[in-house]
């Protein structure tokens, strides 16, 4: 039930904090699992269609940079090309939120042929936690809404869990246990999204730019914003913007420029300004206190300035779910079931 929401997909927006947290509990059945693995595999391979792709994205960043073991990221649908190169040592890591979109389940079915396989999967007994070695469970409880939103974040924090568990990470894993607190924090503000939507729902496309651990975050608010709003929306590396798409930036196109604190905060600030200098309408998404972002941007949304780079991802997705949600609801859509989309995937 809505539960006095208009749609699913807003109440499912407002349950992330809940989901993390129960997603949280999952650690010691996590640790089991990385004990069992962490001394055959030298390689990892994530497996992944849509947001799930985008969530095993932030995986291979978080696994190559806290514990250096090789690791990529395959789309389910083109998975039959790379299988070949798959060994005992490999570990491949399926993400999936109903255990049964046809893609990822004909290339788990491939994977159990050579290597081990790990499944984390949202709906309990689908057909991923039947196939895979291993399974981790999120505990996003049911999604409605056919865009996929506290499943993901559900999926982030496991896969979080999962790293810092083999990076044996102590900070990382006590700082995981604050980002029920700061997804809270932008659901109290979660107004500001809805006033600053009505700048961009006449808007015919829109860029969405990131560096490292905020390029998975681009990709996703531009898959959001495509699949709810209708808008074509496309998320890029911020560095790769000047090789190519900056040709089409210019003062009809909106881009959201994600700048959480860290080590990339001013490179991204330099991709800010190039597009701003083609006359882009920027909205930025960073950390409060960032005095440049806020001069620089046309509208900001601004985030506690504890989550950095690397917790951002579980963070910053927020405004931008929240974004495209409040666009479709502006265009009178229904964000619940967008055109031409169901919530699993059956054919290949
Ligand atoms: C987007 C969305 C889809 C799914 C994709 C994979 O909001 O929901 O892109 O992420 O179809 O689905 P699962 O995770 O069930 O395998």
């Amino acid at each position: 039930e809505k539960e006095g929401y208009d749609h699913f997909m807003i109440k499912e927006i407002n349950e992330q904090d809940a989901a993390i947290r129960n997603t949280l509990g999952e650690k010691d059945k996590i640790k089991d699992i990385v004990d069992e693995v962490k001394e055959t595999i030298n390689r990892v391979v994530f497996v992944a269609c849509g947001t799930s792709y985008h969530a095993s994205l932030t995986g291979k960043y978080l696994i190559e940079s806290l514990v250096g073991i090789p690791t990529e990221v395959l789309l389910a649908s083109e998975f039959k090309y790379s299988a070949k190169a798959l060994n005992d040592q490999t570990l491949v890591i399926f993400i999936s939120q109903s255990g049964e979109t046809a893609d990822t389940l004909k290339a788990l079915d491939a994977a159990n042929e050579t290597s081990k396989t790990l499944a984390i999967v949202n709906v309990r007994g689908s057909s991923a936690t039947r196939k895979a070695d291993y399974v981790i469970q999120t505990q996003a409880g049911p999604e409605i809404g056919v865009a996929a939103t506290k499943t993901y974040v559900s999926q982030l924090i496991a896969i979080y869990l999962f790293s810092a568990l083999l990076a044996d990470d102590a900070d990382l894993l006590k700082r995981l246990e604050k980002v029920p607190d700061y997804i809270d924090e932008v659901l109290k503000k979660q107004g500001i999204i809805r006033e600053i939507s009505n700048n961009y729902k006449r808007d015919k496309d829109a860029f969405f730019i990131g560096r490292g651990f905020s390029y998975p975050i681009a990709l996703e608010g531009a898959l959001k914003l495509k699949e709810i709003s209708y808008i074509h929306a496309e998320g890029y590396a911020a560095g790769e913007l000047k090789h190519g798409p900056i040709a089409l930036i210019d003062k009809n196109i909106p881009v959201v420029v994600v700048v959480p604190p860290g080590q990339d905060h001013n490179k991204i600030m330099s991709n800010l300004q190039e597009v701003k200098a083609r006359g882009a309408d920027v909205l930025g998404i960073g950390a409060i206190g960032d005095k440049d972002l806020i001069k620089e941007s046309d509208n900001v949304f601004l985030i506690n300035s504890e989550v950095d780079d690397i917790l951002a991802p579980l963070v910053y997705i927020v405004p931008l779910q929240l974004l495209s949600y409040h666009v479709s609801v502006l265009r009178e859509l229904d964000p619940d079931k967008p055109k031409n989309l169901a919530k699993c995937v059956t054919v290949e």
